[in-house]
């Protein structure tokens, strides 16, 4: 099939479905703690509303889905989700990326279902740090959730880090050993700027040379490893083997290869991950638009996307978060977990 693309040349051929904006979890770097609005139960598609908007999707060339929260796995039922889209042959992948809460026990049932693939979100191995970063506890859930994964899914299980300087920055390398000891692939991921992000601030951005430089001096020589994809992650090589990835969203943005756009759990459908405003998609839908309508409508919005946040927020000069506690309590949407991360 002939792949959309956008106003850059970007094609259309991921989507990241979140299927609640609830979170077990209150990641600092992802959600401010106090009066956040949450988006209303009412509003959220049904798993039959997700089906249909991801045909549509997939008439257009999407071949990737990727299930996102809050935490998706707060919502209950989430491997009847997974089943109907293991159903949809278009569909060549189906992953989830999960803060691993809840992992242990809905991993079977999700991978009974045809979950392909699990990112987990870990920042730390250390009780006290994973306080003080999610303000909740629930290190020991978390590495069940881990370990419950590295079975189900072995060689197709990734660990998410956000580097938070002098929160977890030193333990790039136990974290790193920690994904190489498992068969996991582990991936750091600078500090964005994103919307509830409300306490970021440049300084605290650990980029991606600086984490090269720590591995590289506990761990020798790293070597890159050549490939094209248009996967965010960039990936290296150890001496022994071991690969891992580092996700430069903030230094090195990757925008003229994003092929990513998001669905809210309210059906909003955003073009970036900075975007203010998304496409009601399930206003449409519930005003009895058919599969073909969506996608016609999909597909005139993809034609003329032409986004480039992260890059042109590289240029700004007086950085800071990119929206305030008060911007966030307007529109929920704008906040980064109501967008999958
Ligand atoms: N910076 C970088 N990554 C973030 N995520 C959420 N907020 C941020 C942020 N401010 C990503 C992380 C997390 C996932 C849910 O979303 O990877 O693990
Ligand atoms: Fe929840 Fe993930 Fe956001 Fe943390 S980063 S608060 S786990 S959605």
């Amino acid at each position: 099939m002939d792949v959309l693309h956008d106003a850059l040349g970007r094609p259309l051929r991921s989507l990241r479905v979140s299927v609640t904006d609830r979170c077990n979890l209150r990641c600092a770097y992802c959600m401010p703690e106090q009066g956040y609005r949450w988006l209303e139960r009412e509003r959220l598609l049904h798993f039959g509303e997700i089906a249909t908007l991801v045909d549509a999707f997939c008439s257009l060339g999407v071949e990737a889905v990727r299930i996102t929260g809050g935490e998706p796995l707060v919502r209950r039922e989430l491997p009847r989700l997974v089943e109907q889209l293991a159903r949809r042959p278009a569909l060549r992948d189906i992953a989830m990326t999960t803060n691993g809460m809840l992992l242990a026990e809905h991993a079977e049932a999700l991978a009974l279902a045809g979950l392909q693939r699990v990112t987990v979100s870990l920042d730390t191995l250390d009780e006290r740090t994973f306080e003080r970063i999610a303000r909740r506890r629930g290190l020991p859930e978390v590495l069940a959730g881990i370990a419950a994964a590295a079975r189900l899914w072995p060689g197709r299980v990734k660990l998410d880090t956000v580097v938070l300087r002098d929160v977890n920055d030193a333990e790039v390398d136990s974290l790193l050993e920690f994904a190489r000891e498992r068969g996991i692939e582990a991936r750091f991921i600078e500090y964005m700027d994103v919307g509830g992000a409300t306490h970021w601030t440049p300084e605290k951005v650990v980029s991606r040379d600086e984490i090269l430089r720590r591995i590289e001096r506990r761990h020798g020589s790293i070597e890159e490893v050549r490939e094209r994809s248009s996967a965010p992650a960039e990936r290296f090589r150890l001496g022994d083997g071991t690969v891992f990835g580092i996700v430069a969203s903030t230094t090195a943005p990757f925008c003229t290869r994003c092929d990513r756009s998001r669905l809210t759990a309210d059906g909003h459908w955003y073009l970036c991950l900075y975007a203010r405003l998304g496409l009601d998609l399930r206003a449409l839908l519930r005003a009895g638009a058919s599969t073909e309508e969506l996608a016609r409508r999909i597909a005139k919005t993809w034609q003329v996307r032409s986004e480039r946040g992260a890059e042109e927020r590289l240029g700004e000069r007086e950085r800071g978060p990119y929206a305030d506690s008060s911007a966030l309590r307007e529109d929920p949407r704008l906040e980064m977990h109501t967008r999958g991360g």
